[in-house]
């Protein structure tokens, strides 16, 4: 046998066993007539001695191992002498007295200490990144990942919902980004585009009378990478028969708590909130509000009313602007570099400017100090309830843009000064977005979700009235980041052409979804929710980098196996594609 037992299963009730370990050896303390090891599997790690009087040839061969090998020891468990129990390790109560090393494998020296914590940059550590998944805290992060999905197939397969796959050799589904192309040798001149996400055959499904649906969809989307995107990334995708949006709500509220207690042993409570897009933008500038901490946008507008200064005053007049602010608790201690950052920050967002107001304890300090009174300031105070010690930041601008600069320094300064409670778990439905929103570029609306989404009221407002029309959409939202999105979708043909024709889409590109909904396709609705984002925020992660095996870099690539690569010429040819020099 290459092993009797795992080394993270050792306890003190194990001692005078005899047992054969195999795994890596995570350190090597030599001390001279003694060299300890510390023997590490998936299951956790345990010291090993190993003494020249127990086996001169464990002994010579310990002399050779460095970290990083892999080995098989085979000795006598035995209680550690009191006062030497290490409490860190699970194991810490016993130690493996070796009587035979043979090494399995030898390594080089890692390019990195395979450790937690340890300081490595992202390069290094996804260029060797079957290393850094030896890392016990990355193993977490994957085992949760299982357990997450293991928990979502237990909880729908309760549900009756089947598990079904649909192509990933598809057309173009239209969600938003740019797609990831395929060309066909079979057909010259043709290409496949990898799916955005199933939303389509998951639609057609529900034409077939499957009813209940789902699957752990891989989706790609060609569009610039942050933090919590990839440009490929898993999704749990859903879609029923016969419900409204209160049925898919209701049901993701339930797999929520069901996977918060089975993952994390965490009871979290529904319903969850339901906030319109409206309330959300009006009071935090977001719609994907996080909602652990204060810090809401006011409209200050009264308070700078018959202000002398003129930015101000043009806000003021035009009915399209609006001054807001947020006050932010103990910022009068910001210093004027930090408050320059964040001018800076609004300014990227689009802002012409940010306004701000120190209260500190010898008075105002503002760079228009000079154009305030104390009345105003006094109005101010009073708006954001501050109190000496606060900062006013205050941006005026047309709504949407000072509404979307004043929500995301809200989070920043939030995240910067520690204002955001730890250990919180904010759920909230974003409900009632707009279904379409102006493209300024193309000159022509776009829908916010899909097209598929169905409108709120009937068409003929929606044809009338574009702008101002409500979709019947929701996203699940969790501490500020969009966990999922849905909709109660159009299962009518002559809607759904009145919808892309709206968008100025061709409906002779959808004629397989327009055909399939005159053969009596039932009203329907789902959601899809990200995989790597749930994993990421209940691991406790910044990155979806840190919960997928093999992520890409900020620049689309895999440092490890060097994709994406040149192809030989022999292969364009045989696709009939020709290189542009470049
Ligand atoms: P949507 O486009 O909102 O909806 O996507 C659903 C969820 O998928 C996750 N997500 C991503 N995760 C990582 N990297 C990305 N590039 C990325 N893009 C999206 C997010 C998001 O909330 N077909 C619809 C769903 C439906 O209507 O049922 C859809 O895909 O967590």
């Amino acid at each position: 046998m290459m092993r009797t037992r795992e080394c993270g299963t050792l306890r003190a009730a194990d001692a005078g066993a005899q047992v054969t370990l195999a795994g890596w050896v995570h350190h090597r303390r030599d001390h001279g007539k003694v060299i300890f090891l510390d023997l590490r599997d998936a299951s956790g790690t345990v010291q090993v001695v190993v003494h020249p009087d127990e086996s001169a040839e464990a002994y010579e061969a310990a002399l050779e191992v460095q970290r990083e090998f892999c080995v098989q020891i085979s000795g006598e468990v035995a209680a550690r002498r009191p006062g030497t129990e290490n409490e860190r390790l699970e194991t810490g109560d016993v130690e493996v007295r070796a009587r035979a090393l043979t090494v399995l494998s030898p390594s080089a020296t890692p390019p990195f200490v395979i450790e937690d914590g340890v300081e490595v940059d992202e390069g290094t550590r996804l260029k060797y990144r079957y290393l850094d998944l030896r890392r016990p805290e990355m193993q977490g992060a994957i085992r949760l990942r299982h357990a997450l999905t293991r928990g979502i197939r237990t909880f729908l397969d309760g549900r009756g919902f089947i598990d079904i796959e649909t192509p990933t050799l598809t057309r173009s589904t239209p969600e938003g980004a740019r797609d990831f192309l395929v060309p066909s040798r079979l057909q010259p001149g043709t290409f496949y585009a990898l799916p955005q996400s199933p939303q389509l055959f998951k639609q057609l499904l529900m034409v077939s009378g499957l009813e209940r649906y789902y699957q752990i969809a891989r989706c790609w989307r060609d569009e610039d990478l942050r933090a919590d995107r990839q440009p490929e990334f898993t999704q749990l995708d859903l879609e029923m028969s016969f419900v409204e949006e209160s049925d898919i709500q209701v049901l993701m509220e339930e797999l929520m708590v069901s996977l918060w207690r089975d993952v994390l042993g965490v009871e979290v409570s529904a319903p969850f909130p339901r906030m319109t897009y409206d309330e959300c933008m009006r009071r935090y500038g977001s719609d994907k509000p996080d909602v652990r901490f204060a810090m809401e946008l006011a409209d200050v507008g009264a308070v700078f009313e018959g202000t002398g200064l003129g930015i101000f005053r043009k806000v003021l007049e035009d009915p399209q602007g609006s001054m807001l602010a947020i006050g932010v608790p103990g910022g009068a201690s910001m210093h004027h570099n930090e408050l320059r950052r964040l001018e800076q920050l609004a300014r990227e967002r689009g802002a012409k400017g940010l306004a701000w107001f120190r209260l500190t304890e010898n008075g105002l300090d503002s760079p228009l100090a000079k154009h305030v009174d104390d009345a105003l300031i006094a109005r101010l105070v009073q708006a954001l309830g501050l109190t000496t010690g606060d900062l006013a930041l205050v941006c005026a601008d047309k709504t949407d843009v000072a509404r979307a600069v004043l929500g995301a320094l809200r989070v920043v300064v939030a995240q910067d000064r520690g204002l955001i409670p730890e250990g919180r778990w904010e759920f909230l439905w974003m409900t009632d977005p707009p279904l379409f929103e102006w493209d300024p570029d193309d000159e022509r609306w776009v829908s916010v979700h899909h097209p598929f989404t169905s409108p709120q009221g009937p068409v003929e407002q929606m044809v009338q009235d574009p702008g101002n029309t409500k979709a019947r959409a929701y996203d699940l939202v969790l501490n500020g980041v969009e966990l999922g999105g849905g909709s109660i979708r159009i299962h009518r043909r002559d809607v759904q052409v009145r919808v892309l024709e709206a968008l100025k889409r061709d409906p002779a590109e959808f004629d397989f979804l327009l055909e399939a909904f005159g053969y009596g396709a039932p009203p329907h609705g789902g959601i899809a929710m990200g995989i790597d984002r749930m994993a990421m925020l209940m691991s406790g992660r910044e990155s979806i980098r840190d919960v997928i095996a093999f992520p890409k870099t900020q620049s689309g690539g895999d440092p490890m196996t060097g994709a994406p690569t040149g192809v030989e010429a022999r292969q364009l040819k045989d696709l009939g594609l020709k290189q542009q020099p470049s």
